[in-house]
């Protein structure tokens, strides 16, 4: 693995450890490190932190993908999965965590006392690209868990996860109203975030249920380029996007 040294990390990556003990290009030791995912890692180098970021990741984009339901068996997390698999090279998808985050509470920034899961989770995010939300709907919105990652997300206003990313989003429902309001009420919020949406083609898939297999795959052609259509859609609009 080859690495980069990055910035400082943020606030509440110093945990672990994971003891690391190596010598890259002649440079770096570490003494303990901490491994955040795949593509990065957290190492202490003569006592400082550092963010490392593997070198062959530096290009690709890399989408984050929240999924607005904690069910085990999820129709929009399996709708999701599907989905991760139409991305194009160079690209690359990643779930990301939104059931254990706390219930926000302004207090934490407010106090300087923000709850580790909650530093952890926008760290995460400051190193996704663009965001693709799948989602159902409660009670005509969204579900109070993707609500309160939307929130904990976009504080310190100056420091807000969202702004600027390119985002997109899948509603479903197994009945026939597909999700429409949760659709929408995200997006009210994301457009407050300074997002910009996926306009078209907008993504409401009703009776998902019967769209997916016993393996969770959906199999209906006409499905699944529907999908593709959508994916080409957003990676178009990260395209634009781009820095
Ligand atoms: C609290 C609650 C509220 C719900 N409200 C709606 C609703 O407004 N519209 C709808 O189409 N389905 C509603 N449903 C049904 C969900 O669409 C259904 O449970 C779906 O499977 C949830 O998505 P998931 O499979 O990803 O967990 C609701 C379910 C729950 C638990």
């Amino acid at each position: 693995m080859t690495l980069d040294r990055g910035p400082v990390p943020e606030q509440g990556w110093d945990k672990g450890p994971v003891p690391l003990s190596r010598k890259e290009n002649g440079m770096f030791v570490y003494n303990k490190g901490y491994i955040v995912d795949s593509a990065i890692l957290v190492a202490h180098y003569s006592g400082f932190p550092y963010v490392c970021k593997k070198k062959g990741d530096l290009n690709m984009t890399k989408v984050g993908i929240l999924v607005g339901s904690l069910r085990k068996e999820s129709f929009s997390k399996k709708i999701a999965e599907n989905v991760a698999e139409l991305f194009p090279e160079g690209y690359e998808t990643e779930f990301v965590n939104i059931g254990d985050i706390p219930l926000y509470n302004q207090d934490f920034d407010d106090e300087n006392n923000v709850p580790e899961e909650i530093a952890t989770f926008r760290y995460k995010m400051k190193q996704i690209d663009a965001v693709l939300f799948v989602t159902p709907e409660y009670n005509r919105s969204i579900p109070a868990v993707l609500k309160n990652a939307v929130d904990a997300g976009s504080r310190p206003k100056s420091e807000s996860v969202w702004n600027g990313k390119p985002a997109a989003i899948i509603s479903q429902s197994p009945g026939n109203l597909s999700g429409f309001g949760a659709n929408h009420h995200l997006r009210q919020s994301l457009v407050s975030l300074n997002m910009p949406v996926l306009q078209q083609p907008e993504a409401y898939l009703a009776n998902s249920a019967a769209l997916l297999d016993e393996n969770g795959i959906i199999s209906n052609e006409g499905t699944i380029q529907f999908l593709q259509l959508f994916v080409d859609a957003f990676v178009a609009l990260m395209e634009k996007y781009k820095g």
